[in-house]
């Protein structure tokens, strides 16, 4: 017989290998077959999602929703779909018109492996897959509609895209303090925003609570850009599996740029005390949230 140890028990670590197993499960079975027509497309939006990603947005979801009071069994559809948009958002940001980066989870980007039409290609089915499976989750229609219409306001040009589209802009250019806050909050914040907040409206969280989670997600989704441009300048390839020093190589506008690395570290810090500081009123409840939290700052990969 299995012993079910229940997770007050379980170390945060075995909860997090838990559900990234969980998270893997459900995202192999989203994903078309890689036999079925066409192939080409299907073994290449696999090859961008199975890899060796750290399922970040998956585990905010679950850390979120479970926190609210949500069952993880409700949560696995808003925890693939982000992972989805996200995978799409890396195969695009790697694209020769992009970054142009032939690394990516320790494997040749979609466009090396495969050709760069397959990758614009790819790029596309898993953004429309992650909403097709937004429709099919759980929870009544009201839910579903709110979900979507979170997480494609946090793809389109008020998240992702439009910070995607300043981060084009301002390569080669110095941007102010603010401009550079502006663009990574949309680039890379608004995903984390939207991971948290959908795990919370699983559990149907009220707006207090919301909004305490929303002002941690905010200060996670600044520190997880900064600590990515940290690791650009001092991080180790193979252990970040994707290509190191190309910010500076490619006039990127960062904070290492802007601030150096220790004003960087220094700011790192104050979000820390920001996530920390909205959380507290949750208290017991949001540890995991808050663990995750201290893993994006500390991070090697
Ligand atoms: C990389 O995201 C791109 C950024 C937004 C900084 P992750 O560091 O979460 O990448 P994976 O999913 O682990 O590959
Ligand atoms: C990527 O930022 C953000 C998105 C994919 C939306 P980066 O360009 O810094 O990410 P890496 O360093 O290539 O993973
Ligand atoms: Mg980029
Ligand atoms: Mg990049
Ligand atoms: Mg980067």
């Amino acid at each position: 017989m299995i012993a079910v140890v229940p997770d007050t028990d379980a170390t945060f670590a075995s909860i997090l290998r838990r559900r990234a197993v969980r998270v893997n499960a459900a995202l192999d079975r989203m994903l078309p077959e890689a036999n079925a027509a066409p192939q080409r497309l299907h073994a290449a939006m696999r090859h961008a999602v199975l890899g060796e990603g750290k399922r970040i947005r998956p585990q905010l979801v679950y850390a979120a929703g479970v926190a609210c009071g949500a069952r993880e069994d409700a949560l696995d559809a808003p925890a693939v779909a982000v992972e989805l948009v996200h995978a799409y958002s890396l195969i695009h940001d790697d694209l020769p018109a992009m970054d142009d980066d032939s690394l990516r989870r320790g494997r040749p980007t979609v466009h090396v492996a495969f050709d760069e039409a397959t990758a614009i290609l790819a790029g596309d089915a898993l953004q429309a897959l992650a909403f097709e499976v937004l429709t099919g989750a759980g929870g009544d229609a009201d839910l579903r509609i709110e979900l979507v219409a979170t997480l494609a306001c946090a793809s389109g040009t008020a998240g992702m895209c439009g910070g995607q589209a300043l981060d084009i802009a301002a390569t080669g250019r110095i941007q102010s303090l603010h401009e550079l806050e502006r663009m990574h909050v949309l680039k890379t914040g608004a995903l984390f925003r939207a991971a948290v907040r959908m795990g919370a409206l699983c559990a149907h969280a009220d707006a207090t609570t919301l909004q305490r989670l929303d002002d941690f997600a905010q200060a996670f989704g600044l520190a997880f850009q900064i600590r990515d441009d940290i690791l650009d300048v001092e991080g180790d390839p193979a252990q970040l599996g994707k290509t190191a020093g190309k910010d500076a190589a490619q006039s990127k506008s960062t904070y290492p740029a802007l601030l150096g690395l220790d004003g960087s570290r220094q700011f790192l810090d104050e979000l820390a005390h920001r996530m920390r500081d909205a959380l507290e009123p949750l208290g017991d409840a949001s540890a995991q949230l808050l663990a995750l939290g201290e893993m994006a700052v500390i991070r090697d990969r």
